[in-house]
């Protein structure tokens, strides 16, 4: 696990103290930390500690930068085909009172890892809102693993002046490395049963770039005894009935779909388009029964609110009975594997209270949140300086 936190200025050193019992930490690991510039603004230290060996499964309590408060996380389940998992999946978060329902209902649930398809704090050049995003999602992300891929409103580009990516990649440092990957944009980890896919929307996907490249490397790793659930999470959906950012995908779908219809890829999980839909098993906009199911999840409550122009785009996936498995309410089973019976639970904002999650079969137990129309009123959460430590949040 890796623990990252930002302070103020140039204080503070990259040394979490940890152990498994409250207030007694018997070991510590030692990191390093960066700052950034962007135009007139300056970031605090960032930093990036890799605590470990860990028990899996296990609570920690832990310390940053050799003093402050307690924060405590629970290490995700081992690898393991029947070892049962809880993933929490939201995309496009932002930071407004719909994103606050949505962290609330996501701390309710007894979730292992959480995965964010993109579109994280929605800063869109104002960086001081990347500050303010680690301090909203810093409860969740402190205690259990977040694994984020990039959405556009990370690219943060100026031309001739800063890079793309320039914040996302110094505060949101993934285990790319540890892939084979040589880009934080595109990754690849497992837990329990799961070999997880994140790829990148804007990064180069075409069949000379070193994605591509690296993707039929990973693929040719995978273990499907160990690790028989092959999940694959992208930013701008490949297939979409909303109106939103019809075919933002198209190209990245032409470049990879076929290497993932062809290693078996159970789920392909994506943000961008502010609403949930599912797809029947499906290949270049047909049904196909050695397809893949596609989820759009991107209604995670960001300011840009939801997207409700559906029609006039009609996914082509066969018969009529067929095409009733599109759908953009939660309801059809998906057909369960053989050995690994699990769920897909979606939850919609007027349920999150008190209501029963509707559940359908998956494979390992997937855990899909997001928000639905409720009529509330998206309110941007207003930016904080920040005069204290920020925890951002853990990884794998
Ligand atoms: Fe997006």
């Amino acid at each position: 696990m890796k623990v990252s936190w930002v302070t103020s200025g140039s204080t503070g050193i990259s040394r979490v103290d940890y152990g498994r019992t409250p207030g007694l930490y018997d070991r510590y690991a030692e990191g390093t930390s960066e700052s950034y510039s962007f135009l007139l603004y300056k970031s605090g230290q960032v930093h990036n500690v890799l605590l470990g060996p860990l028990e899996a499964s296990t609570l920690y309590y832990y310390k940053c930068g050799g003093g402050g408060p307690e924060y405590s996380f629970k290490t995700p389940p081992p690898v393991g085909a029947e070892i049962p998992i809880t993933f929490a999946i939201a995309g496009d978060l932002g930071q407004t009172e719909w994103t606050s329902a949505t962290l609330n209902h996501i701390q309710q649930a007894d979730y292992d890892v959480l995965i964010l398809p993109g579109d994280l704090s929605y800063a869109d050049y104002y960086q001081p809102l990347w500050d303010s995003f680690g301090q909203l999602v810093e409860p969740l992300a402190s205690s259990r693993p977040w694994m984020v891929t990039q959405g556009n409103h990370e690219i943060e580009r100026i031309p001739l002046l800063i890079d793309p990516f320039r914040a996302y990649n110094m505060r949101w440092s993934m285990p790319y490395k540890e892939s084979g990957s040589d880009s934080n944009l595109y990754y690849s980890f497992e837990v329990s049963g799961s070999h997880i896919l994140m790829l990148g929307s804007y990064a180069k996907f075409d069949r000379g770039s070193n994605q591509y490249k690296w993707l039929l490397a990973d693929l040719a790793k995978v273990n499907r005894t160990a690790t028989p659930w092959l999940i694959a999470v992208i930013h701008a959906p490949w297939y979409s009935s909303n109106s939103k950012h019809q075919g933002d995908g198209e190209q990245m779908r032409k470049s990879m779909e076929l290497i993932l219809k062809e290693a078996n890829v159970d789920l392909v999980f994506a943000g961008h388009v502010h609403a949930y839909e599912r797809t029947a098993k499906i290949f270049d906009w047909k049904a196909d029964d050695c397809g893949v199911y596609h989820m759009t999840i991107g209604d995670g409550g960001n300011r840009e609110g939801l997207a409700r122009e559906r029609g006039g785009y009609t996914l082509q996936i066969g018969t009529p009975e067929q095409d009733t498995d599109c759908c953009t309410e939660p309801t059809g089973p998906l057909p369960p594997r053989e050995s690994q019976p699990a769920h897909c639970s979606y939850k919609r904002r007027k349920q999150m209270a008190s209501g029963p999650s509707l559940r359908k079969w998956v494979k390992s137990e997937l855990v899909c949140l997001v928000v639905p129309e409720t009529g509330m009123e998206n309110t941007v959460v207003e930016s904080r300086p920040v005069d204290v430590d920020v925890l951002m949040g853990t990884s794998i």
